[in-house]
């Protein structure tokens, strides 16, 4: 299989942006992630796939406990942020600490999910990771921030269906 192919497919599924932290004993780690899912309802759990790479994750993982912090529409430099090479990604960044973890739950995400680290997984170049939701919370009402061919995109208001309008309704 081509490899530009395998890549151009997957960007065709439309996800949200999430950025994941863990109160480390330094200070607070996050990293920005769209492969975050919903695992199981009963018991609760959720899950996500940092690369192999990734130099935030051994620390979460050492901790044990990280926040889920869902973002919103207008939240697109706080996902470029915590995806690029800044010396202090918190800096300038307002939070509150998670119930239970006390990772950072970051100002204006649309909504939040405190986990305890429950398994990883390796899946080639990447880890699939699942954590035991222990606290989740809704903060700012607002749309959620969409990736999509490798972009940041916004929902299109409710009822469009089409540039003429006319929608896609059977009949
Ligand atoms: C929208 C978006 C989604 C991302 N999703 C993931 C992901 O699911 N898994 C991953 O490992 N990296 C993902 N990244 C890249 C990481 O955020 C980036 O490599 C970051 O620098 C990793 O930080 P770290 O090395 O401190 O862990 C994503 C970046 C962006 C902008």
């Amino acid at each position: 299989m081509n490899r530009h192919t395998y890549r151009q497919v997957l960007g065709h599924f439309a996800t949200g942006v999430v950025i994941v932290t863990a109160a480390t004993v330094p200070g607070p780690v996050g990293l920005s992630i769209n492969s975050f899912t919903a695992v199981s309802l009963e018991p609760p759990l959720v899950g996500f796939f940092p690369a192999v790479t990734s130099r935030s994750w051994p620390a979460i993982e050492q901790v044990g406990a990280f926040c889920v912090n869902m973002l919103g529409v207008d939240q697109e430099p706080l996902a470029h942020r915590f995806a690029g090479a800044v010396a202090d990604r918190f800096a300038g960044v307002g939070w509150r600490p998670a119930p239970m973890s006390t990772a950072p739950v970051l100002d204006g995400v649309i909504a939040w999910i405190d986990c305890a680290l429950e398994s990883v997984s390796p899946a080639g170049d990447h880890l699939f990771v699942t954590g035991r939701v222990t606290a989740a919370g809704l903060r700012a009402e607002n749309d959620p921030l969409v990736f999509a061919h490798g972009r940041y995109r916004r929902l299109a208001p409710d009822g469009w269906g089409g540039p003429d309008g006319s929608g896609f309704a059977d009949g």
